[in-house]
């Protein structure tokens, strides 16, 4: 009699056990998926400027600059749009070229660019730039940036 209740007692602790464990293993398994972070929404994906800054390219990228952007944006400081002189420190390559060449796209989609929007009275407009243009302009950012956010 004694030996029967200590099997019951062996199974029950163990199919608690059992129990637990599964409990633990779902309880990761949600937790893990509630801290994956959403991926920022953009319209380009696989973009990827790295190394050092091309001075020919930056200069080309200045001229379509003053050209198109600087109605709105200055380095340093807010006007029309925020400052651009730091922003390759800020945002992807990513985020940059598809809020230069889409942006009623990232307007409608990025959280950010929704959350900046909501400072400023009027939104980017599309200065319909060529990708090799935008990617002048980028690379003009970057060199700013390297040379602590202004000219
Ligand atoms: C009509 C004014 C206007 C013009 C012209 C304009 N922008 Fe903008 N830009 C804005 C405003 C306003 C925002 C804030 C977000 C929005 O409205 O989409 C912005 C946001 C940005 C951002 C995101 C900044 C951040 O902090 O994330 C980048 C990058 C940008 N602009 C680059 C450019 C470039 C490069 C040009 C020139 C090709 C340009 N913009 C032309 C008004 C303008």
């Amino acid at each position: 009699m004694k030996k029967y209740n200590y099997q019951n007692g062996e199974k029950a602790s163990r199919a608690t056990l059992k129990n637990l464990i599964i409990t633990a293993f779902a309880f990761i398994a949600l937790v893990s998926c509630g801290e994956k972070t959403k991926p920022e929404y953009t319209v380009l994906k696989d973009v990827n400027i790295t190394g050092p800054v091309n001075p020919a390219l930056a200069a080309d990228g200045e001229k379509v600059f003053k050209e198109k952007c600087t109605a709105c944006h200055k380095y340093a400081d807010k006007y029309v749009g925020p400052p651009l002189g730091k922003v390759t420190e800020r945002r992807t390559a990513n985020f940059i070229l598809s809020q230069i060449l889409y942006p009623e796209q990232m307007i409608k989609n990025n959280d950010t660019i929704k959350a900046l929007i909501a400072q400023f009275p009027t939104p980017m407009a599309n200065q319909h730039l060529s990708m090799d243009q935008a990617k002048a302009v980028y690379e003009h950012l970057r060199a700013i940036a390297a040379n602590g956010g202004n000219k």
